[in-house]
């Protein structure tokens, strides 16, 4: 057994609510160990140091979990940090533990106070082994940090004279919940220097990071004894100018520092910000630059490249690798920056495909699958945002369908069968679950009583689309129960392919799967094989996921529907498939029309305003100058940003087989277009770096893909097949 589990939880026996407490033990360590190992986690979030180095480089540990379900633990190497004398101390602020949505209190400890545990093993030559552990010989106190808060942000008081030590409880909280770190570490990443230094017209003083971040900032504070500095965290200036607050709800985003009259060098430690923008207000500034943003994300690797001829294109590239960077902190969160940030499963339902071009998250979402393991319902429902403690069965389509997709897209991406199987039973039981709600037959309710639809279930629908008259209305003209039974099928389809690579019985599913599409295509198109439901989103779905008998006259009611609108209308649902769909029924060009629009709404109209990252809403800042509603406006929203795989598997032609995973076998097939000079993407693979790129020259198109060893390349071009070798290979058509 880990020796964790020998330590006890402790907590202080008094503590003001959201300060932050520093626990301390000092030892004695025979000169010297061979090897000293440090076990540790919290109820909060810690910090903790050795002799006054830090023990790791990462931050906000342990994560984010249900802690009720299971909660990671840290494991370092310490040795080095060892003297003879020796002090550990841990700071332990409340961090994830108080959420809007996610009280965790218990009859032993309160959402509000927090409790730690860990385990320091010293291990000498002879063999011998001493442990420290968490009890009741070590002590506790306030810290400097008065109050800490995920959403509001943290306030140091340097004239707070920190009491004298005291004894600390050791607290009966369960153990069994302890689990090894399963993911990437969260740390600090880059360094942005404070840009431009502006004087707002309603006299903020502001400063401009150039780029919307998640993470904190650093300074010198300046000030007297007493004197208060007030930081406010935010996303976007209004039209005249001044600091805009009102889209981060209650969220107060505030770093408050009190004077003691001399300078420190300021860092939050238990908490972040999602911000492009700060205001100071207590403390004179002379240039922008006394101030440095700290990005902050869990450690994925960087494996995907793309860049064009278009610098917007390029700009949108940017912002959807920066929506990225900005809300994967353990948890793939929607956004950074309200009183929100939750993993919405839906977001990364949709974004997952680009998510594991761009980085390497095979580890970031082994861990969040098992969070979604660990909060799958018994029914076999997947609640709306992992981790939850609301009391949400969840269930919406293409929200919970994240228990399909993303293991399966995984397996794509990495070709790990392991993980497949590790989260096979996820991808079952959610469609288990589809399947029995379908069977409770409810006419009196007015559902209908096709046993293959799913039908009837409480659903967000194609979220923020514009085809409703409102264009602030939130859920989109497609109707609800079709978005439903499109993904019972896709679901279906999915487990079916998984029990294939896993050899899993699936005659079952194969049936079911052929009984849906029967049912979806009798009750959705009509007699001319188009959608009742004409929007956009309807004849995506029914065209991505191959509902239909004909593809034909979908794909004329596709076409027609976008250039009578001369623009997207689709939402969450509809906007992940959208230019897949078009570059599929041959629509290349009004593909690349939607792609490079730059009116609202259109993925480049954000650019036009300046975005550095991807919105929430098509119209989250308006031409006219106003804001979308500030109930939900986020400017560091990633959703939309999952066209970046057309960018990589259209635009720049790389795509696997069907059939195959791990990108062993690749169909280079780049769709080229009179409107950009040359295009060119990268993804570093499990085999090895794939790149595609074609470019105009005189005499026509030179195209160049660069081939792994040991994967198995072709390229597709003009109708044509050619086989490619490992290299660099070079064609000119
Ligand atoms: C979140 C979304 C999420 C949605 C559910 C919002 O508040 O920010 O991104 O998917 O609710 O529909």
């Amino acid at each position: 057994m880990e020796n964790i589990f020998n330590a006890s939880w402790i907590k202080a026996r008094k503590q003001n609510k959201n300060v932050v407490i520093d626990f301390e033990k000092c030892f004695e360590a025979k000169p010297f160990p061979v090897k000293a190992e440090l076990q540790i986690s919290a109820l909060g979030v810690y910090s903790c140091e050795i002799n006054g180095k830090r023990v790791t480089d990462s931050v906000l540990n342990p994560g984010w979990t249900d802690y009720n379900k299971r909660i990671q633990y840290q494991t370092y190497d310490v040795t080095k940090l060892l003297e003879k004398e020796n002090i550990i101390k841990v700071g332990v602020g409340i961090g994830w533990r108080f959420h809007k949505w996610y009280d965790l209190s218990s009859k032993i400890i309160s959402h509000d106070t927090v409790a730690l545990i860990a385990a320091l093993k010293l291990t000498y030559e002879d063999g011998e082994s001493v442990s420290i552990y968490t009890d009741d010989s070590w002590f506790s106190r306030e810290s400097l940090i008065r109050y800490n808060h995920m959403y509001n942000g943290e306030t140091v008081d340097f004239t707070f004279r920190t009491p004298k030590a005291s004894s600390v409880k050791c607290i009966p909280y369960t153990k069994a919940t302890l689990i090894p770190q399963e993911g990437e570490f969260i740390t600090e990443q880059e360094v942005i220097r404070g840009k431009k230094l502006i004087v707002t017209p309603e006299g903020d003083t502001v400063i401009d990071f150039g780029q919307e971040i998640t993470g904190y900032v650093s300074f010198f504070s300046k000030g007297n004894r007493g004197d208060e500095i007030t930081v406010r965290h935010f996303e976007m200036l209004t039209h005249e100018g001044n600091v805009y607050l009102d889209n981060l709800r209650s969220a107060k985003q505030e770093l408050k520092i009190i004077c003691d009259g001399k300078s420190h060098l300021i860092k939050p430690v238990y908490t972040f910000y999602g911000f492009r923008y700060i205001s100071v207000k207590g403390m004179e500034i002379s240039s922008p630059d006394e101030f440095v943003a700290i990005v902050v994300h869990s450690d994925m690797k960087r494996t995907g490249y793309f860049s064009c001829s278009d610098e917007m294109i390029n700009q949108l590239f940017h912002n959807i690798i920066w929506g990225q960077k900005g809300n994967f902190l353990d948890v793939p969160t929607d956004c950074p920056q309200r009183d929100e940030r939750l993993g919405w499963t839906g977001d990364a339902q949709v974004f997952c495909k680009v998510a594991s071009y761009s980085f390497n998250v095979e580890k970031f979402f082994k861990k969040w699958m098992g969070d979604l393991r660990a909060m799958q319902k018994k029914s076999g429902t997947i609640p709306s945002f992992v981790p939850t403690k609301f009391d949400d069965d969840g269930g919406s389509s293409a929200w919970a369908d994240i228990a399909t997709v993303l293991p399966w897209q995984m397996y794509l991406t990495y070709g790990n069968k392991e993980l497949l199987r590790e989260n096979y039973l996820l991808m079952k039981k959610w469609v288990d679950f589809m399947r029995s709600w379908a069977l409770k037959k409810k006419p009196d309710e007015g559902i209908s009583t096709d046993p293959y639809l799913y039908e009837g279930h409480w659903h967000f629908g194609d979220w923020l689309a514009l085809d409703l008259p409102d264009k602030e209305a939130v859920e989109g003209a497609t109707e609800k129960d079709l978005i439903g039974s499109a993904f019972f099928y896709y679901s279906t389809c999915l487990l079916i392919k998984a029990s294939e690579v896993l050899g899993e019985d699936c005659r079952y599913y194969k049936n079911l799967a052929k009984n849906i599409k029967r049912s979806f295509i009798r009750k959705y198109i009509d007699e001319n094989g188009r959608m009742y439901c004409n929007t956009q989103t309807a004849c995506v779905l029914a065209l991505h996921f191959g509902l239909f008998n004909e593809k034909e006259p979908l794909a004329k009611q596709l076409t027609e529907l976008v250039k009578s609108f001369g623009h997207l209308t689709t939402g969450f649902v509809g906007t992940p498939y959208l230019l897949h769909v078009l570059s599929d029924i041959g629509e290349n060009e009004l593909a690349y029309e939607l792609l490079l629009r730059d009116e609202f709404p259109s993925w480049c109209y954000p650019i036009t305003q300046g975005a550095t990252t991807m919105w929430e809403r098509w119209n989250g800042y308006k031409p006219d100058g106003s804001f979308a509603t500030p109930d939900m406006n986020s400017f560091n929203h990633y959703a939309y940003g999952a066209v970046g795989d057309w960018l990589y598997e259209k635009m720049c032609g790389i795509r696997q087989k069907d059939g195959t995973a791990g990108f062993t076998d690749i169909v280079f097939s780049p769709v080229v277009s009179d409107r950009f000079s040359f295009a060119e993407a990268s993804i570093e693979t499990a085999q090895g770096k794939v790149f595609s790129r074609w470019e105009k020259t005189d005499s026509g198109i030179l195209y160049t893909f660069s081939v792994p060893a040991g994967t198995k390349a072709s390229a597709l071009l003009g109708g044509k097949n050619y086989t490619l070798t490992t290299g660099i290979n070079k064609l000119e058509l």
